[in-house]
């Protein structure tokens, strides 16, 4: 399959295009910066790398000029949302007009599949049983409650992909993934590198603080394994459903990881507050994703363990720091 990845050299995106790599498939990532620092140069030489910014009408039509892509996985976003955006018209034009764009031209140029990488966000903030201290899992037919404009754009992409595969031959799925821990997210992230800061923090000897959340559940998953929903959503037969929720299923505590991290590192100063939402925000996201429509239909599970993730997150920090030139400081990835 010909596969155009937007946005797959991020912190998500890279594991994306690497599986696809590793599948045979034909990649194309757009994105606009080329910071290989994620992807690796060895698999940089097998995909196509294009400069393209997802904004501009001439360099999404030049993505599409050539025929042959069959699916199109669109994760470049402007994230770090915080609480108050200050340039919402921005956001929009990123988050929610550049998916609108890219969805047209792709169905104009009869691409079969587009795969769009929604958020947990698009439930808003979680409350009754579905928040502290019952976390019943949220099901995709759970009502959108959009709070800030990331959020919104992240509705408006999904309602723009429901209609284009509604008036076209083109399918759509929107991906919610859960809460998101991986390399790389300590550069543009804000606070939702707050996961990364526990691992990544005594990984490098440093004592990481998180002032507030120790009670909090959430339900992390690990970008690879993110990365392997995705590419089980481009890969199905059938898509059954136009929604998935990419999550594990599972509640998880900082204290939960701060256990897993200490496998490996025993002495980590690690020291966490208590109370609820870890990440500060005035909307609290966190809570279980229910991760069974996904099983279903697209036999994606994601590995819940929390040492084999975080024990695959320190490999993978020994292999990128293997990879940087010049000795250069991590962490990853350009502002
Ligand atoms: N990380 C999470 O926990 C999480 C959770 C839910 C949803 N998501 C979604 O997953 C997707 C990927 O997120 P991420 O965490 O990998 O972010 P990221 O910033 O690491 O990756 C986004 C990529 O898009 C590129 N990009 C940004 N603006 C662009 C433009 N105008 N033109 C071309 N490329 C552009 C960036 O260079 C970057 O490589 C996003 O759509 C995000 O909203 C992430």
């Amino acid at each position: 399959m010909r596969v155009l990845v937007t946005g797959g050299l991020g912190v998500n995106g890279a594991w994306v295009s690497r599986e696809l790599v590793d599948q045979g498939h034909d990649v194309i990532v757009a994105d606009n910066r080329l910071d290989l620092s994620l992807l690796g140069e060895r698999y940089a030489a097998q995909l196509r790398l294009e400069e393209v910014d997802i904004c501009s009408q001439e360099d999404v039509e030049r993505l599409f000029a050539e025929p042959g892509i069959d699916c199109v996985v669109h994760m470049a976003a402007a994230v770090g949302h915080e609480d108050k955006d200050p340039a919402p018209a921005r956001t929009f034009r990123i988050n929610a007009e550049a998916s609108v764009t890219l969805m047209e031209k792709a169905a104009a140029a009869g691409v079969k599949r587009f795969v769009f990488a929604s958020s947990r966000a698009v439930y808003g903030g979680l409350d009754g049983d579905h928040a502290h201290p019952t976390y019943r899992p949220v099901k995709e037919t759970t009502q959108t409650r959009p709070e800030s404009t990331y959020d919104l754009c992240k509705v408006v992409s999904e309602e723009f992909g429901k209609a284009f595969a509604a008036a076209t031959p083109m399918e759509f799925a929107a991906l919610r993934f859960a809460t998101i821990f991986g390399p790389g997210k300590l550069m543009r992230h804000g606070r939702f590198g707050a996961l990364s800061r526990l691992i990544e923090a005594p990984y490098r000897g440093e004592p990481v603080e998180i002032a507030h959340g120790g009670d909090q559940s959430d339900d992390l998953i690990y970008a690879e394994e993110a990365a392997r929903g995705v590419v089980a959503a481009v890969v199905a037969p059938t898509l059954a459903h136009d929604v998935y929720n990419i999550a594990t299923g599972r509640s998880y505590t900082l204290g939960d990881m701060a256990d897993a991290v200490r496998r490996f590192f025993p002495d980590a100063r690690i020291s966490i507050g208590d109370g609820l939402n870890y990440l500060g925000t005035s909307t609290n996201y966190s809570g279980v994703l229910d991760a069974s429509r996904a099983r279903r239909d697209l036999g994606f599970e994601a590995d819940a363990d929390l040492v084999s993730v975080v024990g695959r997150y320190y490999q993978r920090l020994r292999e990128l720091d293997s990879l940087k030139k010049g000795g250069q400081a991590p962490p990853y990835l350009s502002a």
